[in-house]
């Protein structure tokens, strides 16, 4: 029997893989998968049994962990070169939430520092460049390099709680006894190892005594609002009241909300990419004079781009011709289904961090 208290994504040692909460039975189960190949984690974050850039984050670590443990051979070469290869899928398989391949990439560093390969493959000649002061290769055998990335990884799970819980506590202080805040998609403990961004702010301002109700839009067409946010705010006892993506005008019109606070998937130098609809709610906030607050941690930022750089994640057309198994619309309609939307800097209020609270107008994001 598993609780609302178990992290969303860890490490089994017992059976060397990868466990998760599987986010597509919520709220009907909480109920855990396991993905014990590189095939089913694609899978696995693919159908967004796994999703929430921090979680993201901790399935690309813990990746690159499972693909060492995967590894059959005797070859240390031959593994890394394995590492490298499964490292490229798993990055490719959700590209707008930078988390994911910044997870992958931590440690594959980890495991390749200080390493250059003989192979001449793309590749690793590619991996080679990366690491281009190295000159020996290392003499770590195969269960060195195993038990270095999966260090690695679980410290990455173990971060993740520690700053969710700092960037509550700095979140916490904007939030003022009584306040309703409206939010969007999950930003919640589900979205993490564990606490959460959004709600993660959320929960440390109740800790703290405060009076504090949401709003959870419903988030079409995967519906994490309605059926995660909800849900996991309920559990915690915390006022919620579901609304549709399409009352959040009336809400924010009709002063019902005092501040919109969501989570990011990027956050570059000009903006933020978020769960698509982030950017409607902002310009409501904007014209209805109501804070609007992004919550992320640091390994969100990507500050060597713009909004223009990123490719945004189109998804399938059944997400929103079906309901289940049922059509909502004809089979044959043609769709656009964009799964993140970009948020301009200008409809940002703040930018609340584990480092503390940015004013994304007032300090260049480039210089943090
Ligand atoms: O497609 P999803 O469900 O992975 O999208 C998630 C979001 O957009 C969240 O708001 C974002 O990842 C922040 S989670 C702390």
């Amino acid at each position: 029997m598993i609780s609302i208290n178990t992290k969303t994504i860890e490490w089994n040692d017992i059976e060397n893989c990868i466990e998760m909460v599987d986010q597509t039975k919520i709220p009907l189960k909480l109920e855990k998968k396991s993905c014990k190949t590189i095939d089913s984690l694609i899978d696995a974050i693919k159908s967004l049994k796994i999703r929430g850039a921090p979680a993201l984050g901790a399935a690309g670590g813990l990746s690159i962990a499972l693909s060492a443990f995967q590894y059959g051979g005797e070859d240390r070469e031959e593994m890394i070169r394995t590492l490298i290869s499964d490292a490229k899928r798993i990055k490719n398989v959700r590209p707008t939430a930078v988390n994911l391949s910044w997870g992958v990439n931590r440690v594959l560093d980890k495991v390749l520092k200080n390493r250059r390969f003989d192979c001449k493959c793309s590749i690793c000649k590619l991996e080679n460049q990366r690491f281009s002061n190295a000159t020996t290769l290392s003499e770590e055998s195969i269960e060195d390099i195993r038990r270095f990335a999966l260090e690695e990884a679980k410290r990455i799970c173990e971060e993740d709680v520690r700053i969710n819980k700092t960037i509550g506590e700095n979140g916490a202080k904007l939030l003022n006894d009584g306040d309703t805040i409206l939010t969007h998609c999950n930003a919640g403990r589900l979205a993490c190892v564990d606490w959460g961004t959004a709600l993660g702010v959320v929960r440390s301002a109740v800790e703290m005594g405060k009076d504090i109700k949401v709003f959870a839009c419903e988030t079409r067409p995967l519906n994490q609002g309605g059926r995660i946010t909800t849900w996991e705010l309920m559990e915690d006892g915390i006022d919620v009241t579901l609304i549709a993506d399409s009352s959040s005008g009336i809400v924010m019109r009709n002063k019902m909300v005092d501040k919109v606070i969501v989570g990011a998937d990027r956050i570059v130098k000009d903006g933020v990419f978020n769960k698509i609809g982030t950017y409607t709610h902002s310009v409501l906030a904007k014209e209805n004079k109501i804070p609007f607050y992004v919550v992320a941690p640091y390994s969100t930022f990507d500050l060597e781009r713009t909004g223009r750089d990123i490719i945004i994640e189109e998804r399938g057309a059944d997400e929103l011709r079906k309901f289940g198994e049922s059509y909502i619309a004809p089979k044959n309609v043609k769709v656009f289904n964009p799964a993140f939307d970009f948020t301009p800097i200008e409809n940002i209020t703040s930018i609340i961090t584990e480092k503390g609270i940015l004013d994304p107008k007032i300090r260049d994001l480039r210089t943090i």
